[in-house]
């Protein structure tokens, strides 16, 4: 299947699904940022779609690139951006989002933080697939990460990422191979 990634950020889940080999057609960003870097240095073709205030302009533009690179599953890696339907019309069921919480707690955008704030002693990753309402797609694989004393949103960011490095390649996978649709 080929497999289009949307980033916007560091990078480095995008580098996990590269360094596992998964064929990822092309990668869509919507600024310069090192996850262009990391498609270069991987020889994938990315493409910067800059955002527009009309986010259902932007989201058809994001679905011509994929479209255009005759991408079937999408996987959204750090895409801090909230798409509209047009993707879903195309896409939907195919489009997979890690999030940095055990959903459905902490939705949103500061999950590590508000799970820091909120002092629980568990939180976790959670792959599912995306729909029109955030971070409330089905799940498809979870897993627990330990809140160890002293941790700021830096280190426990730090310590989800490692396992969404590994849970993230391997669940796009699973799904890719089971035909890609929920
Ligand atoms: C990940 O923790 C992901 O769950 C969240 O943003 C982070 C992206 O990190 N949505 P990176 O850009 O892949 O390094």
């Amino acid at each position: 299947m080929r497999i289009g990634v949307l980033a916007s950020g560091s990078g480095t889940n995008l580098e996990a699904i590269l360094a596992a080999g998964l064929p990822v057609a092309i990668v869509v960003v919507d600024r310069p940022c090192r996850a262009t870097e990391v498609a270069a240095a991987h020889g994938v073709p990315s493409e910067i779609v800059r955002r527009v205030p009309d986010r259902v302009e932007f989201t058809h533009s994001i679905v011509d690139a994929l479209e255009h690179h005759g991408v079937e599953l999408v996987a959204m890696a750090g895409f801090m951006t909230i798409l509209e339907k047009p993707i879903f019309d195309v896409y939907e069921g195919r489009i997979l989002n890690t999030h940095p919480s055990l959903l459905p707690a902490f939705k949103g955008a500061h999950a590590v933080e508000d799970a820091l704030a909120a002092g629980v002693k568990v939180t976790g990753c959670t792959i599912h697939v995306a729909t029109l309402e955030v971070d409330s797609g089905p799940i498809v694989a979870q897993e627990a990460v330990p809140v160890l004393p002293g941790d700021d949103a830096a280190t426990l960011h730090e310590r989800i990422k490692a396992v969404e490095h590994r849970l993230y390649p391997e669940t796009i996978r699973g799904f890719a191979g089971e035909g890609g649709r929920r």
